[in-house]
């Protein structure tokens, strides 16, 4: 067994550009060179583009929290994402954004996360029952299967054995692995005319799912109209005004937030999920600590209020957003010029923040490779909770659903451990790579043995 968990192989000293490139077009995490896990600030540039990947505390803190108007998402995600997105709060910026998450934020509150957390609970027991028989399984499959099922109960109150959320499901696999997590001559800042080379079979499954997305907002639409719609996030969404220009969303512009929710909302917790089970059958021990914990609880009837009894499971759902944060880098945009450390960052350039990076920085974490949930309760680990930490981004543009996904993760993780003991199978150690979000490159295969 080896000392740490898994961790992708980076780009040797004295790979050229064009070598970087070809490396990046495989998989990002290949180009990245190794002094990254050292580095404060790391400067590209090419004829094309300069980029400048910072893992400063400090400067993180400016890009995201105190100027973050002065670095808006760079174009590259919006011109990756476009055909599945279209104007959706991930990729919009300025007036447009914020009118969008004022309609949106009153939805994600606190208290209404309560509202949500029975379709989490009955789509993590669906999962089990699917489950019940163990064996040798696939888990990034089956995370990405139950967490859809999560936010599809959530939207529009249907499970994944509806037909058009089967369909939906089915349709965003195609996409998830025909699509690269950037578009490369966007990322080369390429002029406009130069082809995105986006693959047929990715535009086929983004219009398969937008279409199929589009006829579910229309059958809520009639039923808000008639007064019979169900209470849950669609109809909240639907039917919420900006409080400060009174407007809704319209049709099109719904069916881009609900493709948003989908993607972030089931493959950033699918991807988290797969990891925490791959880290719970890398450490036995841990995963012993942590099903003592849940070891008493009744799943079918276990309420919101009851996840904060579960201390342990948090720490290790949190670690494993550490080591693998599943959203591994974002960009932004310079949009004056500035000056970081000793060096003029002119505008125009990326600024791109690498939660994979800075979670393993070996002059900010101990141990950073390591798998410790304990290290959450220490001053040192506290410190880098505020320092170097954030899985769910930062600033007004945080994760709308970083406490959706903090309880689901929590929630899931716990049952699933409950049910199931988990093991590593000999000789299938996963390889994380960067798809939209971390995956591994065969999947994740683990062994999953009844408890009871
Ligand atoms: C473990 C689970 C999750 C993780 C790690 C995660 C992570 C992130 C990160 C890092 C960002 C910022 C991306 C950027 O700035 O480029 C983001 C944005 C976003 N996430 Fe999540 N997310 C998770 C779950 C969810 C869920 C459950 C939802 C909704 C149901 C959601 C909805 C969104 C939305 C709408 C944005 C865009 C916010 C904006 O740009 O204003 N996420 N997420």
């Amino acid at each position: 067994m080896p000392q740490t968990p898994v961790k992708p192989a980076s780009c040797p000293d004295g790979v050229g550009l064009i070598g970087r490139i070809k490396r990046f077009q495989q998989d990002m995490f290949a180009s990245q060179p190794d002094r990254l896990y050292r580095a404060w600030m790391a400067e590209t540039r090419t004829p094309f583009f300069h980029s400048y990947l910072i893992n400063q505390p400090d400067l993180i803190d400016l890009v995201l929290k105190k100027r973050p108007e002065d670095f808006p998402k760079s174009a590259v995600i919006r011109d990756t994402l476009i055909k599945l997105l279209g104007n959706s709060v991930f990729v919009t910026n300025g007036e447009v954004w914020k009118q969008q998450r004022r309609i949106i934020d009153p939805a994600f509150e606190g208290g209404r996360l309560k509202d949500a957390f029975p379709a989490m609970r009955a789509a993590g027991l669906d999962a089990v029952e699917r489950l019940a028989a163990g064996g040798e399984i696939e888990m990034e499959y089956e995370t990405a299967h139950l967490t859809a099922d999560v936010i599809f109960r959530t939207l529009f109150s249907i499970p994944i054995g509806d037909e058009t959320a089967t369909a939906v499901f089915t349709a965003f696999r195609d996409y998830q692995r025909s699509q690269p997590l950037w578009n490369l001559p966007g990322l080369l800042q390429m002029p406009k005319w130069v082809p995105r080379f986006r693959s047929n079979a990715s535009n086929r499954a983004a219009m398969k799912i937008r279409g199929l997305l589009t006829g579910l907002v229309e059958s809520r639409q009639k039923l808000i109209d008639a007064g019979t719609a169900p209470d849950d996030l669609a109809t909240k969404i639907m039917t919420a005004t900006d409080p400060e220009t009174g407007r809704k969303f319209d049709g099109p512009e719904m069916v881009d937030q609900v493709a948003i929710f989908f993607l972030a909302g089931h493959e950033t917790s699918a991807s988290a999920l797969s990891w925490a089970l791959y880290l719970l059958a890398f450490d036995e021990s841990v995963q012993n600590r942590l099903a003592a914990e849940v070891a008493g609880i009744d799943f079918s009837t276990i309420q919101f209020a009851q996840l904060k009894k579960l201390p342990f499971t948090r720490s290790v759902f949190r670690e494993t957003l550490r080591l693998y944060p599943p959203v591994p880098m974002m960009v932004r945009q310079a949009q004056r010029d500035e000056h970081f450390r000793d060096r003029d960052v002119r505008k125009g350039s990326m600024v791109i923040l690498s939660p994979w990076h800075l979670h393993r920085h070996e002059r900010l974490w101990e141990r950073p490779d390591e798998f410790d949930p304990d290290r959450w309760g220490t001053d040192a680990g506290k410190q880098c909770a505020r320092d170097a930490y954030i899985p769910f981004s930062a600033g007004p543009r945080v994760c709308t659903g970083a406490g959706f996904g903090m309880a689901e993760g929590v929630l899931l993780l716990a049952m699933l451990v409950r049910h199931f003991r988990i093991e590593a199978i000999k000789g299938k150690d996963p390889v994380p790579v960067a798809y939209l979000t971390v995956r591994s490159r065969d999947g994740i295969w683990l062994r999953l043995i009844p408890r009871d």
